[in-house]
C-alpha cells in the first residue's frame, strides 16, 4: 500500500516541497508516494523536483507517483554530530565542524575552521558558564553607572595626578581588550562558554577605556605620559602566543595586581567620579581575575608538569623586560600624590607609605594565587618578585 499525501491546491513552488520532504523522510529508498493535489502545474513541477532531489517521477500513473531516491540520504550517510548534545563539551573539538553548533548534525564537507585551540583541557574551565552568567547580568552603562556630574572640585596638583593614573590605566586597559579579543578568535567556537566569557571581558575592558578616558578628560584636554617601559611590559603580553600562558601572565598576575591598584585608586579618590570608575572596573576585573586563576588551575589538575611553563614564562617575561624602567616614574608619583591628598611633606611621606603597602598587597595576592595553583610558597614568592614593575 504506498503511501498518499494531498498537497490540495498547494503549488511546488509555494511550500508544496517541504510537505513532499517530511512525507518522503520516513519512507526507505524505492518505497512510493501518492501525490494528490488540485494546482495545474503539479505533474510538471514534480518532475522537475525529482531530477533536482534525486527522486523518480513514474511516468504512468495518475495521480503522480514520487520512486523516493538515495540521494538525500546519501548526502547525510556520514554527517557525525558536533557534541552528542548541545550541553557535550567534548575533549578534542574537530576543526572540520566548522561554525557548526554544538550538538549539530554536520554535512560532511564544509570549509574546515583555522583555529588553533581545539582542546578542551587547553581552553576550559568548568566555571565559564557561571562566570559568563554573571558578566550578562552585571553589564553596566557607563553613561548611567556613573554620575559624571559628581565631579567635586579636586586641587590643580591633584588633578594632574589623577589625569596621569587614568591615562596610565587606559593604556593598560587597551592591552587587556586586545588580548582576550586576540585568544578568542583562535579558539574553536565549541567551547563557546569560553568564546563568550573572552567576548564579554573584551566588551568589559571597552568600557573601561571609556571611562577611565572620560575621567581624564573631565576637567583637561590633555592626557598625561606613557612610558616606553610599561609600553615594552604591555607588549610582552601581547606577544605570548599560547592561551594559557598569556591569561596566566595577563588575569592571574596582571589582572590580579591591577585589582589591588584599583582598589587603592578607589580608597583613595579625591572625587565621586574617580571612585565610582575604579569601583566598577573592579568588579568587573575581579572575574577576569577569576577565570584566568580558575582555567590556569584546571589546566595543572590535567597536566601538573605545566607548572614549570608557568614559572618559565613569568622567567622569560622578566628577562625581556630587564632593560626597561617598569613603571613610569611619573605614575608612581601620582599614586603617592593620590594617597597623600598634598604636596605637605607629611603628608607625601604618608602617601609614599601607602603605595609601598599597595606593592606587598599585590605581592601577597600574586603568592596565594600562585600557591593556589600549586606553587610551594618559597617558589610562589620567588615567581611574584619577578612580576613586572608595570603592575600589569
Ligand atoms: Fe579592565
Ligand atoms: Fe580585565
Amino acid at each position: 500500500m504506498p503511501t498518499t499525501i494531498d498537497l490540495e491546491g498547494l503549488g511546488l513552488e509555494s511550500g508544496g516541497q517541504i510537505l513532499l520532504d517530511r512525507a518522503l523522510a520516513g519512507l526507505a529508498p524505492g518505497d512510493r508516494l501518492v501525490v494528490g493535489g488540485r494546482h495545474p502545474a503539479l505533474r510538471l513541477h514534480l518532475a522537475a523536483w525529482c531530477r533536482a532531489e534525486g527522486h523518480r517521477l513514474d511516468p504512468d500513473t495518475d495521480p503522480p507517483t514520487v520512486v523516493r531516491g538515495s540521494a538525500d540520504l546519501d548526502r547525510w550517510r556520514d554527517a557525525r554530530r558536533a557534541g552528542r548534545t548541545a550541553s557535550d563539551v567534548v575533549a578534542h573539538a574537530d576543526p572540520e565542524w566548522g561554525l557548526a553548533a554544538r550538538g549539530a548534525l554536520v554535512e560532511p564537507g564544509g570549509p574546515a575552521l583555522a583555529v588553533d585551540w581545539v582542546d578542551r583541557d587547553l581552553v576550559w574551565a568548568d566555571v565559564a558558564p557561571r562566570l559568563y552568567a554573571q558578566a550578562t547580568a552585571n553589564q553596566w552603562d557607563p553613561a548611567t553607572a556613573v554620575d559624571w556630574t559628581a565631579a567635586g572640585p579636586v586641587s590643580a596638583d591633584v588633578e594632574d595626578a589623577v589625569v596621569q593614573v587614568m591615562t596610565y590605566l587606559v593604556e593598560n586597559e587597551q592591552a587587556a581588550l586586545m588580548i582576550p579579543a586576540r585568544l578568542l578568535s583562535r579558539l574553536h567556537p565549541h567551547y563557546r562558554e569560553v568564546m563568550q566569557l573572552l567576548a564579554s571581558q573584551a566588551a568589559d575592558e571597552a568600557r573601561h577605556v571609556e571611562i577611565f578616558t572620560r575621567r581624564a578628560l573631565l576637567h583637561r584636554d590633555v592626557l598625561g605620559r606613557s612610558g616606553a617601559g610599561g609600553r615594552a611590559s604591555l607588549q610582552t603580553l601581547l606577544e605570548e602566543p599560547d592561551f594559557t600562558l598569556a591569561s596566566f601572565l595577563l588575569s592571574v598576575l596582571g589582572e590580579g595586581s591591577f585589582l589591588d591598584l584599583l582598589h587603592f585608586l578607589h580608597r583613595h579618590a579625591p572625587d565621586r567620579v574617580t571612585a565610582d570608575v575604579t569601583r566598577l572596573a573592579a568588579r568587573d576585573e575581579a572575574r577576569h581575575v577569576a577565570f584566568g586563576v580558575a582555567h590556569t588551575a584546571h589546566v595543572v589538575r590535567s597536566d601538573p608538569a605545566f607548572l614549570h611553563r608557568l614559572r618559565a614564562a613569568v622567567e622569560r617575561r622578566h628577562t625581556a623586560l630587564a632593560d626597561t624602567a617598569g613603571l613610569n616614574r611619573q605614575v608612581f608619583e601620582a599614586l603617592v600624590v593620590l594617597a597623600a591628598g598634598s604636596w605637605a611633606p607629611t603628608a607625601i611621606e604618608r602617601g609614599w607609605r601607602e603605595v609601598l603597602r599597595l606593592q606587598e598587597t599585590m605581592d601577597s595576592g600574586r603568592r596565594r594565587r600562585l600557591e593556589y595553583l600549586g606553587f610551594p610558597a618559597d617558589e610562589a614568592a620567588a615567581l611574584s618578585a619577578l612580576h613586572t614593575r608595570n603592575f600589569m
